[in-house]
């Protein structure tokens, strides 16, 4: 047993998906989650910035004492490279990996499409796993970057009128290419799922990156003999408005963030990162001595 908390970190509220989804499957846990709200959106950078970013997260929530680290998010976790988690203290997942395995899966005729931001498209993570695990799927990838602008204004209700006819002009090539399975890339989108789903039509399985990370986060403390059934208490820390973003959370979680909103300036996340690029002794990297915040 390992009390220490998981730590959860996105750009903003997408990453939610993946807390939803952890204490559902891991009522005992504790979780600390880590929303850039001051910096999203991430998937529309470069990838120099995003690893910049990937990594100050990292730090902070190293410094919160954490036992796992889950970049829930597609864009972080198809832009890190392997040396920017490679010497990491703790074990690290990303989303990626256990979604393009679920749709693998999923899928019946071998047609499958992926949205995600244009920094997750652009890389290319998803079908390039897809081709190694199940050879001969057909793939075909769109960019909908109005999709996170969308959800972090509260535009996530299944009736929604604006993001219902964002979604219609995103999806349809994705609809008339037939894929019986639909990869939602970024953590952001299964907050848009009714919308999606109705968009694709129904017989279409929408893959949530969110669930699935959880569900891969879940292994992979059980491997390590790392869980945890005492605890069961969220943290919350983002870089720009708490109210706002309570508020918002309490929509996304559905029963509730469960736990208390504060606020870091973007400063002092920041701050890690701006230390020289040696790597320290002891081959943490970027993230050695970066003690509690
Ligand atoms: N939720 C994130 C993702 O999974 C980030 C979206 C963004 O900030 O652009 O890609």
């Amino acid at each position: 047993m390992d009390k220490r908390p998981i730590g959860v970190f996105d750009s903003g509220l997408g990453g939610l998906t993946a807390v939803r989804e952890l204490r559902r499957l891991l009522p005992g846990e504790d979780i600390v989650y880590f929303g850039d709200t001051g910096r999203v959106p991430y998937g529309t950078r470069g990838s120099t910035i995003i690893r910049q970013y990937a990594r100050q997260d990292i730090a902070f929530l190293l410094g919160r004492g954490v036992k796992l680290i889950l970049a829930a998010c597609g864009t972080v976790s198809s832009t890190l490279l392997p040396e920017d988690t490679a010497g990491l203290p703790v074990p690290y997942a990303g989303v990626v990996e256990p979604t393009a395995r679920a749709a693998a899966e999923a899928t019946r005729t071998g047609r499958i499409g992926i949205i995600g931001t244009a920094a997750t498209i652009r890389s290319g993570s998803y079908e390039r796993l897809l081709h190694t695990l199940r050879p001969g799927v057909s793939t075909i990838a769109r960019a909908c970057p109005l999709f996170v602008p969308l959800v972090e204004n509260g535009h996530i209700a299944p009736n929604d009128a604006v993001s219902g006819l964002v979604a219609e002009e995103y999806l349809a090539p994705l609809r008339k290419a037939g894929v019986d399975t639909l990869i939602l890339g970024c953590t952001h989108y299964p907050l848009l799922a009714g919308v999606i789903g109705q968009a694709m039509g129904p017989g279409v399985a929408l893959i949530d990156a969110g669930r699935e990370a959880a569900r891969a986060v879940k292994a992979k403390l059980a491997a390590g003999s790392l869980l945890n059934e005492a605890g069961g208490g969220v943290r919350y820390y983002v870089t720009d408005s708490t109210d706002q973003f309570a508020a918002m959370a309490d929509r996304c979680l559905d029963g509730g963030t469960h736990g208390p909103v504060e606020h870091i300036p973007i400063e002092r996340i920041a701050a890690p990162d701006m230390a020289p690029e040696g790597r320290a002794p002891g081959g943490a990297g970027h993230f050695a001595g970066c003690g509690r915040l």
